[in-house]
Order: structure tokens, then C-alpha cells, then sequence
């Protein structure tokens, strides 16, 4: 008795500890043009910078407070929105941060703006202007107005900027001539310093990339994968925010989208639990019937190179060892990854697992805007048991080039044009109710807090399942195109007693990390993998090398712009089989573009 309340509480610790999310060090909610502090629609309290030390004190006469004179049903009513700081000149507010990564959340609302007292009004397609932010050129001659639509007129921008030891967060507004600059609300929200600069290289082609901490990003899209939106409050505790990605599936082709909400996931060190929430890994897309992959496109600026993070997490129940489902990736044609095998990569299922890439964009002369088409399909090379892909998260940066610069042109179309994503409000409004707040850690009480945060988690687990709203979205468990037979899996969370539970979810992980182990042993010895598992379904042929990326000791290394670009041997399937079916064909050949 006394062993199984000891191991209930000692699983409640490790639940504690491994489902930690991340806790700013910075975070700062400023409102510009504002006396006062305002809530906005997430319940976050914004300061005002009228009076702030984050503001030169000559900000009366340097600058023009202003309210929007807009009118109508899009027109937000909350904080930073309802007012505006106008920079006639050039302005500059310093905000004294940590050093290390920070999110950096520009807010706009393109609006006409007036000031009665001074009895000036500013129209809004007269705006045009420049932002800095340290070293870093984050917008030039940008126009809010050309940049809204019009059912959303309201946006924000995020960037990602590394600030260096004793340095501040300058962030300047220069208007164009005869033009004036604006700004609603500036957020600055800290991250885990390795959670994006990774000092790891990163695939680029048939090279590697080192994305080094003088890079800034600028988060073009973030995705939820074939779930829904997910608002800041269900962030990892950085505010980030995780959209539908249904609108940029062309043709209408947009498989299956297995869903496990009552799965738990388990986190690891290489996918720590601030890395995304658990529900953009309980959420996917797979290549339906009849389909042949899976295919999207994003409209993005041409000549930056970009950072694709891709976030996988096996949750269907038929595949559950390496060689199961094989994948290739494919960026603009591009092959990044020949063989995806998410079970090879993770060592188990429910256990997440993210893949950077690099890829380059051409300039079309003037920074304009062209389409990033990402494509997933079959690799039935090494014979697979399902002939299938996935994708569970994404995430596409931009990176500043050589002179420090990530501004594009304005988007010549008013459509198609929003910053972050689909500004899809009725969507927002959805599934604003649901956002799980995370508890604050830090004290004690922060800690008690957290254990009775969690043991509510454990308890009312199905209650937080259904407040994602995600039960009627499609049908889960969609069988996958070949499958002959399916396995049936005890699932670790049916109705057992905690102290059942606590053992059996314990032996779970103690059979997970050996697993784990394995793999990584097996890798170590001599670059392959072998499934140590005897399962009757697996198939009687030997199982393909898989190539890591990480063994750059042979590898010329030589400098570009701001990045080291190493030379590498390019990934070459094995050839193994004679009988290339038509895809891996296709995928070879890409490969060699
Ligand atoms: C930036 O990267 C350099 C080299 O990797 C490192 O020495 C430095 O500490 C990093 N700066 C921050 C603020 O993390
Ligand atoms: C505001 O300025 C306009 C011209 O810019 C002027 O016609 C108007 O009388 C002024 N209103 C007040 C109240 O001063
Ligand atoms: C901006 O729009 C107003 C009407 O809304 C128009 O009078 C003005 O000419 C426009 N300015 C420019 C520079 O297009
Ligand atoms: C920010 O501005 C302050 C005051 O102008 C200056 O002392 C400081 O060096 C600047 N910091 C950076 C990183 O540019
Ligand atoms: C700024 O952008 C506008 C609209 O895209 C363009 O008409 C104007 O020439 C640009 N100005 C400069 C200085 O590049
Ligand atoms: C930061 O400032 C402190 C105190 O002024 C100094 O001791 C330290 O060396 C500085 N660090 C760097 C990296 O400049
Ligand atoms: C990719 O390949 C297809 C077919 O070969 C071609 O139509 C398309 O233009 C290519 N796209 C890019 C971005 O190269
Ligand atoms: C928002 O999404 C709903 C359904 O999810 C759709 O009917 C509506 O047209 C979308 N609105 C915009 C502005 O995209
Ligand atoms: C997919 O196709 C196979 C054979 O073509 C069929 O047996 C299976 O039932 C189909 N699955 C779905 C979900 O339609």
C-alpha cells in the first residue's frame, strides 16, 4: 500500500518535472500611446508607455499619442489596439533585457488615427516606415495597411532576436519620407536558449547549415497540423500561437487526420515538453485513400533562406516499430529527407520529435512574394509495412540575410497576405475558452500549485481533452491505405486503480527509455539500426540503413554570409532492392536536382 502511494506521488514528481513548461525570464506587454494599462482579449495586462522607463522621457513632444477613428464589427476593442504611438521622426524605446533569445511581437492595427487635442488625424495608407531592433532591420518601408486585410486589419509580427550580454533591446521607428511611422503594442516574451538556436547543423540541401545566434527570424507560419487553432494560453508558456493549416492544403487533398487526444505524451530531452504542446502531437495529418502525399504551399517573401521545423509524434496504433511507415520530404522539389521514420527517430510511439531544414528562396528581383511548396510521401524503398506519411507540426522561419535584414517587399494584393497565418477570428473565438493556463513555478507555492494543477490534469484529464473542442473534428484511427492487419494496443490510461496506473505507466517508461537506449547503442556501434524486437509483423527482409546527418569529421568546412556552410556526402539510398517502385523512383530523382 504505502509502495503504491509512493510511487503515485513519485509518478506525480516525474509528471511534474517532464511536463514542466517554460517560464519567462522577460516578458514584457507594452501598449503604445496609452497613459493606462489594458486587458486584452487573452486576459493579459498591458502597461501603458506613456510614462514608462522603457521610453525616452521627452516621449510627449518626440512622439503623438493617438486613438484609431475607425468603425465597424472588425475593429478590435481590446489592448494594444484601442491606441497608438505616431512617430513623425525617428524614436527609439530600449527595453533592459537578459541576455539570451527573445520573441519579439510587433502589433499593428492599420487604422486612420487621430489626435483631438492636438487636433491632427493620420491616414492610413500614408504610413510607411522602418523597424530596427538592435542590429537587426526587421521591416522596411513597411505598410500596415498594405499588409491587413481586410477582415482582419488588425496583426502581429513576430521575431526572434538573440540579445547579447549587457546589451538592451533597442527597437527603433524610422518613418519613410514624408510618411509617419506607428505602433500598437511591442511584446517581449523570453525563450529556452537552445529551443531554436540549437548549435547543431542544420540540413540544407546536400550541405549543412549552422544557424548561429547573430541570425534573426521572423516566424512566417506555425502550424497545428491537421488540428485546430491553438491560442497563446495553450502555448508552452511563450505565447506562441499554433493555427489551422487546412488553408494552405492545395486541391482540397487533405487526407486523414488521426487524432489520440487521450494518449499521453512523453517528452524527452531532445523534445522537451516547452518544445510544443501536447496538442499539436496529438493531432496529425496522414496521406489518405487515393492519395499519393501530402502537399502544401506557402505564400512567402523570395531571397532569404528559410528554417522549417517539422514536429512528428507517432500516435496511430498500427505503427508502432521502425520501418512501418518510411517517408521522404521534400522542400520546393528539393529532397531534405529521403527515409522519414519517426519510430527510428524517437525509439516508441507518443514520444515527439522534431526535424530542422534549411532551404534557400530565389529572389524574384524584388523580394516579392512566391510560393514554398513542402510535399511528404511514401519511401517504399526499405519496404515499409504501410505506405504513408505524417506530420503532426510546422513551423517556417525566416532568417535575415548577410546585412542583417529580414524586410520583404509590401504585398502587392491585399489577399492572402496575413503575417501569422489565417487571422481566422471566429476560429479564435472558438477556441478561446479552451486555453489551458500554466501554473507559475518558482516558489513553493508555485510548486504546490503546479502538483495540484496536475493531479487536476490526471483527474479531469478527459474534461481538458474536450474543451479543444477537437471530438468532432473528422474521424480518428483512419486505418492507412495498406494495412493488412491492424494490432490491437492496451491503452496505458483505461479505468485502473492510480496505484495500477502508476506502475504500469512507470514500467512503460522504464520499457521506453531501455528502448531508447537500445536504438542509441545500436547507432553507436556502427550507424545501424537493428530491431532487436521479434514482432510477427515484421516483414522477413533486412531493414534499410538509416544515415545520420551528424558525422561531419570528413567534411570541408568554408564560410558564407553569416553562416558555415559544411560540405557533405550526399545521403545516398542503399540499393538495395531491384524492384524501385515508382515513387522511390521519383524521390531518387529529385534528390539529384
Ligand atoms: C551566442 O553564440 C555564441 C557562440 O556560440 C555564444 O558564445 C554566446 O554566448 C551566445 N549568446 C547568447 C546570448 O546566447
Ligand atoms: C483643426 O484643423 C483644421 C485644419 O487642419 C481646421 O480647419 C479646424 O478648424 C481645426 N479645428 C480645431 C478645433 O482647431
Ligand atoms: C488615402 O486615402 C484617402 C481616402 O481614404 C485619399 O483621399 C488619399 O488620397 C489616399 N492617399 C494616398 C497617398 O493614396
Ligand atoms: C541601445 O541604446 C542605448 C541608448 O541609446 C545605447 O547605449 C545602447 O548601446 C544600445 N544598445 C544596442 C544593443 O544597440
Ligand atoms: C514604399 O512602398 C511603396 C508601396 O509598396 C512604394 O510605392 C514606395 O515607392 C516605396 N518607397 C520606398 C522609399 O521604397
Ligand atoms: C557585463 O557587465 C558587468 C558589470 O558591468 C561586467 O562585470 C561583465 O564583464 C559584463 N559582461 C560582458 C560580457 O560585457
Ligand atoms: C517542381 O516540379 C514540378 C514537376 O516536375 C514542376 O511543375 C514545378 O514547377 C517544380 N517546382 C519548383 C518550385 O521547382
Ligand atoms: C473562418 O473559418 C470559418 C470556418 O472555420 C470559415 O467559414 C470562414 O470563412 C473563415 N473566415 C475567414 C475570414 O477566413
Ligand atoms: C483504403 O483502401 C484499401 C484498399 O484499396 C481498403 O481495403 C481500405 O478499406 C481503404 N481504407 C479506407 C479508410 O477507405
Amino acid at each position: 500500500m504505502s509502495f503504491a502511494l509512493l510511487c503515485f506521488l513519485l509518478r506525480l514528481l516525474i509528471t511534474a518535472l517532464s511536463a514542466t513548461p517554460y517560464r519567462p525570464t522577460d516578458q514584457i506587454l507594452f501598449s503604445c500611446g496609452s497613459q493606462s494599462s489594458g486587458t486584452d482579449d487573452n486576459q493579459r495586462s498591458w502597461n501603458g508607455d506613456a510614462r514608462s522607463k522603457y521610453a525616452p522621457p521627452n516621449i510627449a513632444t518626440t512622439s503623438i499619442a493617438s486613438e484609431p477613428t475607425e468603425q465597424g464589427s472588425s475593429v478590435p476593442n481590446f489592448a494594444p489596439y484601442t491606441t497608438a504611438r505616431i512617430f513623425q521622426s525617428e524614436f527609439t524605446y530600449t527595453f533592459p533585457v537578459l541576455a539570451g533569445p527573445k520573441f519579439l511581437r510587433l502589433y499593428f492595427y492599420a487604422a486612420t488615427y487621430s489626435n483631438l487635442d492636438k487636433n491632427v488625424s493620420f491616414n492610413k495608407n500614408e504610413s510607411f516606415f522602418t523597424v530596427t531592433a538592435n542590429e537587426f532591420t526587421l521591416l522596411s518601408n513597411f505598410s500596415a495597411y498594405l499588409t491587413s486585410t481586410p477582415s482582419e486589419p488588425s496583426f502581429k509580427k513576430e521575431f526572434i532576436i538573440n540579445v547579447e550580454d549587457n546589451h538592451s533591446l533597442n527597437i527603433t521607428f524610422s518613418p519613410s519620407p514624408k510618411s509617419y511611422a506607428f505602433i500598437n503594442g511591442i511584446e517581449i516574451v523570453s525563450m529556452p536558449d537552445n529551443l531554436y538556436f540549437r548549435d547543431l547543423p542544420i540540413k540544407f540541401v546536400n550541405q549543412l547549415y549552422y544557424l548561429k545566434n547573430t541570425t534573426a527570424l521572423e516566424t512566417r507560419y506555425r502550424f497545428n497540423v491537421g488540428g485546430g487553432y491553438v491560442g497563446i494560453k495553450a502555448d508552452t508558456g511563450m505565447f506562441r500561437e499554433w493555427f489551422q493549416d487546412d488553408n494552405y492544403i492545395p486541391g482540397g487533398e487533405f487526407g486523414y487526420t488521426p487524432h489520440a487526444e487521450n494518449l499521453p505524451i512523453h517528452y524527452t530531452e531532445h523534445s522537451p515538453a516547452y518544445t510544443a504542446p501536447e496538442i499539436v502531437y496529438t493531432t496529425s495529418r496522414v496521406i489518405a485513400n487515393g492519395s499519393k502525399s501530402l502537399e502544401w504551399s506557402f505564400p512567402i517573401d523570395s531571397g532569404f533562406h528559410y528554417l522549417l521545423r517539422f514536429h512528428f509524434c507517432e500516435i496511430q496504433m498500427e505503427v508502432t516499430n521502425q520501418n512501418e511507415r518510411v517517408f521522404t520530404i521534400s522542400i520546393n522539389n528539393q529532397t531534405a529527407e529521403i527515409e522519414a521514420d519517426v519510430i527510428f527517430w524517437t525509439g516508441g510511439t507518443e514520444i515527439p520529435y522534431f526535424k530542422d531544414y534549411v532551404t534557400w528562396v530565389s529572389d524574384d528581383g524584388r523580394r516579392g512574394e512566391k510560393d514554398l511548396r513542402l510535399s511528404l510521401f511514401p519511401n517504399l524503398i526499405s519496404r515499409p509495412k504501410y505506405s504513408n506519411a505524417l506530420l503532426n507540426g510546422l513551423e517556417i522561419f525566416k532568417l535575415s540575410d548577410s546585412k542583417r535584414s529580414l524586410a520583404a517587399a509590401n504585398p502587392d494584393h491585399k489577399l492572402n497576405s496575413s503575417p501569422l497565418g489565417p487571422d481566422n477570428s471566429s476560429q479564435k473565438k472558438k477556441n478561446k475558452d479552451s486555453s489551458v493556463l500554466y501554473p507559475v513555478i518558482g516558489s513553493v507555492t508555485g510548486f504546490l500549485l503546479l502538483l495540484l494543477f496536475v493531479s487536476f490534469l490526471i483527474f479531469h484529464g478527459r474534461r481538458r481533452e474536450e474543451d479543444f473542442g477537437l471530438s468532432e473534428v473528422k474521424s480518428s484511427w483512419v486505418p492507412l491505405s495498406i494495412t493488412s492487419k491492424s494490432t490491437t494496443k492496451t491503452s496505458g490510461s483505461g479505468s485502473s486503480l492510480p496505484s495500477d496506473l502508476c506502475r504500469q505507466s512507470l514500467l512503460e517508461e522504464i520499457k521506453l527509455a531501455m528502448q531508447r537506449q537500445e536504438v542509441a547503442d545500436n547507432r553507436g556501434r556502427d550507424g545501424v539500426v537493428v530491431d532487436g524486437r521479434d514482432s510477427p509483423m515484421s516483414p522477413s527482409y533486412p531493414l534499410l540503413r538509416h544515415e545520420e546527418p551528424t558525422n561531419t569529421e570528413n567534411d570541408k568546412l568554408f564560410s558564407g554570409s553569416g553562416e558555415v556552410v559544411v560540405e557533405s556526402k550526399s545521403t545516398n539510398t542503399s540499393t538495395a532492392s531491384n524492384d524501385l517502385s515508382k515513387s522511390s523512383i521519383t524521390s531518387t530523382a529529385a534528390m539529384t536536382d
